[in-house]
């Protein structure tokens, strides 16, 4: 979760790392700290931190030295063990000063490394698991060892999943890393008599589009000159570069006040995109370029389970409809973390689709590993180019969002439904489920969708309007049926993460089973109803919770009068065919969210608490 990034070359490090943490404070925002190797008068190791945004670490840094320095590290941290302060802000140093460190992940065996340590009469500065790293390290580089060699060595000792960067005055002009497990990704960056190492692309990509990823259990120690690897057992790593497609520009604000906002809009071109590079129109075909070996195997399936955490999974609930109705194949969902847990039963035939628009979540890692282990054919949905969770999988659906900024996701969850719709497609095709006029059908759905989002977002003062009106509310339900149930999921997540409302997603059916005792005048219901999703089935429930004096909010189709006479407030989408109304009705949710937390004065793209890519348990 946390954002890590190092610079070797010949321009000032300082900058560079500020800019870098910027680009991956949403990872994590609560402290951030740089060290730089070499100030001004060429010796020495210099580090500010600061708790808060990166924002309080620059005002520090204008009065801190080492300034011209070339080399450093950078960390914005996102507190796992220890609150955030300014001791406990990375980067962390051995009581020698010879090593300084920055992490992502947790040790899980700090409590008995550090009683170990201090025994050995190493003294303590800050309450992090992560120091526990320098003082191990920093015993290996005193007894001779190069950086390489002690971060090898000492990860062989620390439990979790980790991703490590390091320097020393020891050896000045090196940086080395370690992956370890899922915590979270090491990307190389290589620039021009510059090398940059970071845990994830938003942080390379200003200056090169040149990369190579760490596979776990993989290190790498690099300077101005380039990079070495080697492999958790010391043998020598082939690791090699590639260039990555994204477009640094893509990851602006442009004139948006926030990246939400910014990402819901882009979503007609995000998801137009998504489309053109799964599907041909005429003549009508889908082709998933990247299924790999899962490309012939998809007629064994016989069983499908979806997994995903957050955003994701209700991504994966609408897909577990989507293959169901169009290929035939029983489908289930689960939560990432649960899955990996219950010792699932994974028959032959078992299809496990994962859905993680980062690719690095762990919860989503582990459940792949189990499934793994189990032997069952895999396909992931993922937005991030060669992300980990594309190593795993047999197979990839890519979505092509481009890069999503906003804590609270938005692109990557309508696009991600275009992957599994397009799955789905493929799969009822290649089991003969779906006849060819159908899959046709189908593709001209899809290909009209961009437009009929492009529709939903052309005027915004229905939303700013909603959000004075409720701004203030302490609660939300959000109720749905069939396609819509997940949307409705969707739509209290969205709420709930960027207002701090109190938002619960329902099977409208389930409603009169608790969740009416709630309602009053003081409680709001959204009701998620477009024409496809049991509609009339709908209507009762909203009479149900006007019966006691709920205000409710409908999602309708256009030319829905009698649902907009029944409600008290009435948000149209355009009317349009019921696979793809899960899309369409998602879009308003996402905006009221939006407008309700700008009304409330939130931090939309930095929310409490929250980060983007959850790579701890
Ligand atoms: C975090 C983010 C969510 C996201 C979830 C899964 O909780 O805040 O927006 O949906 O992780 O992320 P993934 O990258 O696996 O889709």
């Amino acid at each position: 979760m946390c954002g890590i990034v190092g610079y070797a070359g010949a321009r000032p490090a300082t900058p560079i790392l500020v800019r870098a943490l910027r680009d991956l404070e949403y990872r994590g925002y609560d402290s951030a700290g740089i060290a730089v190797l070499g100030s001004a008068d060429g010796e020495g190791l210099v580090i500010t931190k600061r708790v808060g945004k990166i924002v309080n670490l620059e005002s520090a840094l204008d009065s801190s030295p080492g300034n011209e320095a070339t080399v450093g590290i950078g960390h914005t941290r996102w507190a796992t063990h220890g609150r955030p302060s300014d001791l406990n802000a990375h980067p962390h140093t051995s009581c020698g000063g010879e090593v300084v460190v920055i992490h992502n992940g947790i040790v899980e065996n700090y409590a008995a490394l550090r009683s170990a340590l201090t025994a050995r009469g190493h003294t303590f500065a800050s309450e992090t698991d992560t120091e526990t790293i320098a003082h191990l390290m920093e015993e290996r580089t005193r007894s001779g060892l190069p950086l390489l060699e002690a971060l090898r060595l000492t990860i062989g000792e620390l439990e979790g999943s980790h991703a490590i960067v390091a320097m020393s005055p020891s050896e000045p002009g090196a940086i080395v890393a370690a992956r370890v497990g899922n915590a979270g990704g090491v990307v190389v960056g290589y620039g021009e008599g510059e090398m940059l190492v970071a845990s994830d692309l938003a942080a390379i990509l200003p200056h090169t589009q040149q990369v190579a990823f760490l596979a776990s259990h993989q290190l790498a120690r690099v300077d101005r000159g380039g990079a070495a690897y080697i492999n958790g057992d010391g043998s020598p790593a082939t690791v090699e570069p590639h260039r990555v497609p994204i477009d640094p520009v893509s990851a602006l604000k442009g004139q948006y006040e926030h990246f939400m906002l910014k990402e819901i809009m882009e979503q007609p071109e995000a998801l137009s995109d998504t489309i053109r590079s799964l599907v041909t129109i005429e003549p009508a075909g889908i082709h998933l370029p990247d299924l790999g070996a899962m490309s012939d195997r998809l007629s064994e399936v016989r069983r499908v389970i979806l997994i995903g955490m957050g955003t994701s999974l209700h991504a994966a609930m609408v897909g577990r409809a989507f293959i169901e109705r169009l290929s035939g194949v029983p489908a289930e969902t689960d939560n990432a973390s649960e899955f990996r847990y219950r010792d699932p039963v994974l028959g032959p035939g078992t299809l496990v689709v994962s859905v993680s628009q980062s690719g690095e979540t762990v919860d989503v890692l582990e459940a792949m590993a189990v499934a793994r282990a189990k032997q069952a054919m895999q396909i992931t949905i993922c937005n991030t180019e060669g992300a980990q969770t594309t190593r795993v999988a047999g197979g990839t659906v890519y979505t092509r969002a481009g890069l999503e900024r906003g804590v609270a996701s938005t692109k990557c969850f309508t696009t991600a439904l275009v992957a599994l719709y397009a799955l789905a497609l493929r799969m009822g095709e290649a089991n003969g489920y779906l006849a060819r006029e159908r899959i046709a059908g189908h593709i001209q759905d899809l290909a009209r969708l961009p437009d009929a989002v492009a529709r939903v977002l052309q005027d915004h003062t229905p939303y700013r309007a909603l959000a004075n009106h409720f701004y203030d509310a302490r609660h939300f339900l959000f109720l749905g049926r069939g396609l819509a149930f997940p949307v409705a999921m969707e739509g209290a997540l969205k709420l709930k993460e960027i207002s701090y409302i109190h938002a619960e997603g329902y099977a409208a059916g389930e409603m009169k089973h608790g969740p009416i005792a709630l309602v009053d005048r003081s409680f709001p219901t959204v009701a998620v109803a477009p024409a496809h999703a049991l509609r009339s089935k709908l209507v009762s429930n909203i009479e149900q919770i006007q019966a006691r004096g709920g205000e409710v909010i409908v999602v309708a189709s256009e030319g829905d009068d009698e649902l907009a006479a029944l409600a008290d407030h009435a948000i149209f989408m355009p009317a349009v065919p019921e696979f793809v109304e899960p899309f369409v009705a998602t879009v308003p949710l996402q905006c009221l969210s939006y407008y309700i937390a700008l009304r409330r004065g939130c931090d939309v793209d930095q929310p409490r608490n929250l980060a983007k890519t959850v790579t701890v348990e």
